[in-house]
């Protein structure tokens, strides 16, 4: 299951992060692939308004992780490019998002390869000229499922 989708501007990226956002269940873990200022942290942002979440959403470039606790599971945002050894992974949250209980949304997981759980749910950003191109590819039998109900906007 793929789905592929052309965001003309931010607010169609933060437009597509509310439409994942309606059936995410706990448990799922999500890598967030592209360059950077791809956009992976504003997608991050449109799924926590999505959640219903107010607060402010900021990069956890130098924190690794940023937790949101939202009524129905906790959320972890992950942002690994600063990492230097993957071990710095096991303190900034293997032990939440192993326990298969929160959503996990992980920016550059590359930088902690062999570390990672596996994802549910692989997401590619692309510039392209002014806009965002996304891509959407389930990596387990879950986020296969849950892209079938989600990915309603391409
Ligand atoms: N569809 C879009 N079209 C044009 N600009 C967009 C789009 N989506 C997001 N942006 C803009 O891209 C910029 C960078 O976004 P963002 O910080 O989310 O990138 P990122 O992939 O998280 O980068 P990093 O790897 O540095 O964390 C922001 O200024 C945002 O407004
Ligand atoms: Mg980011």
């Amino acid at each position: 299951m793929r789905c592929h989708c052309h965001l003309a501007d931010e607010a169609a990226t933060l437009a597509f992060g509310a439409q994942l956002a309606r059936e995410l269940i706990p448990g799922l873990t999500f890598y967030l692939e592209g360059d950077l200022g791809a956009g992976k942290t504003t997608l991050v942002r449109g799924m926590l308004r999505g959640l219903g979440y107010n607060g402010r959403v900021k990069s956890p470039t130098y924190t690794l992780t940023e937790t949101y606790s939202l009524p129905a599971f906790e959320l972890y945002h992950f942002d690994l490019y600063r990492m230097h050894d993957p071990r710095e992974w096991m303190d900034a949250g293997f032990r939440e998002v192993s326990d298969g209980h929160a959503v996990s949304l992980i920016e550059w997981p590359d930088k902690a390869a062999g570390w990672l759980p596996q994802p549910d749910v692989i997401i590619r950003l692309r510039v392209a000229d002014e806009a965002r191109e996304i891509e959407c590819e389930a990596a387990s039998a879950r986020g296969a499922h849950y892209l079938e109900t989600s990915c309603t906007l391409c």
